[in-house]
């Protein structure tokens, strides 16, 4: 049974995220934080949760948009974020008590197979469903976890020619090594791997959805502070990263090459002098239970 047909979890995939990407994010949580927020900011005012719903934020992360959540929900709902690394958490879990925030919790599982009862109003979760090792199999569970009728919201990225935020790095990198091998660890199916509405529709309505929504949101996201912080992060996280990493000694041989590439190609797509901000674009799905 390969990763992508055992319904049951996948502890590689999870195992990837804490041991390689863990600390990666934590490094550039100043970029993603600030990046990803764009994609919910323009959406946050039109989700369909109210005072007193009780929500799940699925893969949450560093825990943002669960506070957020929790915000729109006081004083009498809740929120649960869950994620399967509590190092992302743990910044969650202080800044939900630095702000004297009591309505939300996280917890740490592998959405695949959790056991959820369907006790929640909404169910959101930014950019968290692109790495499941069965992506139908995971939203099929995260539908248990709806009352009937609930909306489920999820923000995916669009297609690689949508984001050189992500995709002109790997271009650029791979000039100078070869594509990672099909062997090689990841973090999961990818964040391009729901890009494509019509095979998303499918699988959202394979998992019991219904009434699927797409909405298209483009933004600029941050990718560094000065170019060499957008060339470090290129080659730590995402698809440079990944091609960047799989080459191992080759890559870092060449690096000195690399980083010269990047950062000519890096200035010609930036937009913004204050920080090097480049094109992003998402699909923001929403969908629900039947019931
Ligand atoms: C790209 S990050 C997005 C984090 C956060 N939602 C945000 O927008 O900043 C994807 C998140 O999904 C989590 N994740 C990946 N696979 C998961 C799984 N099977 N179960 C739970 N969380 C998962 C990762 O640990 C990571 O925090």
């Amino acid at each position: 049974m390969t990763a992508l047909d055992d319904a049951s979890g996948d502890t590689e995939f999870v195992d990837f995220w804490n041991e390689i990407l863990v600390p990666k994010f934590i490094a550039f949580k100043h970029v993603l934080v600030e990046g990803l927020t764009h994609h919910s900011e323009a959406i946050f005012p039109t989700l369909r949760v109210k005072e007193g719903d009780h929500v799940l934020d699925i893969g949450c992360g560093f825990g943002d948009t669960a506070i957020k959540l929790a915000r729109l929900v006081e004083p009498s709902g809740r929120v649960l974020g869950i994620d399967c690394c509590d190092a992302f958490m743990e910044y969650g879990i202080k800044e939900a008590a630095a702000e004297g925030l009591d309505n939300v919790s996280f917890a740490n599982g592998d959405v695949i197979n959790m056991d959820f009862k369907p006790e929640y109003d909404f169910v959101f979760s930014r950019f968290g469903t692109m790495f499941f090792a069965n992506p139908v199999a995971a939203m099929r569970n995260m539908r248990m976890s709806m009352k009937p009728g609930a909306t489920m919201t999820h923000i995916v990225w669009r297609t690689r020619d949508d984001n050189p935020w992500l995709s002109m790095a790997e271009e650029v990198a791979l000039e100078f090594l070869p594509p990672p091998g099909e062997d090689g660890r990841s973090c999961g199916p990818g964040p391009f791997s729901m890009a494509n509405q019509e095979m998303v529709t499918g699988m959202m309505k394979s998992a019991g959805y219904e009434n699927i929504e797409f909405e298209r949101v483009d933004a600029l996201v941050l990718v560094g502070r000065t170019v060499q912080d957008a060339i470090d992060f290129q080659l730590a996280l995402g698809p440079a990263g990944e091609v960047f990493r799989e080459a191992g000694e080759e890559a870092e041989a060449k690096r000195a090459e690399i980083e010269a590439a990047l950062a000519k190609a890096i200035d010609a797509e930036k937009k913004e002098a204050d920080g090097i901000v480049m094109d992003s674009s998402s699909w923001v799905i929403s969908a629900t239970n039947p019931g």
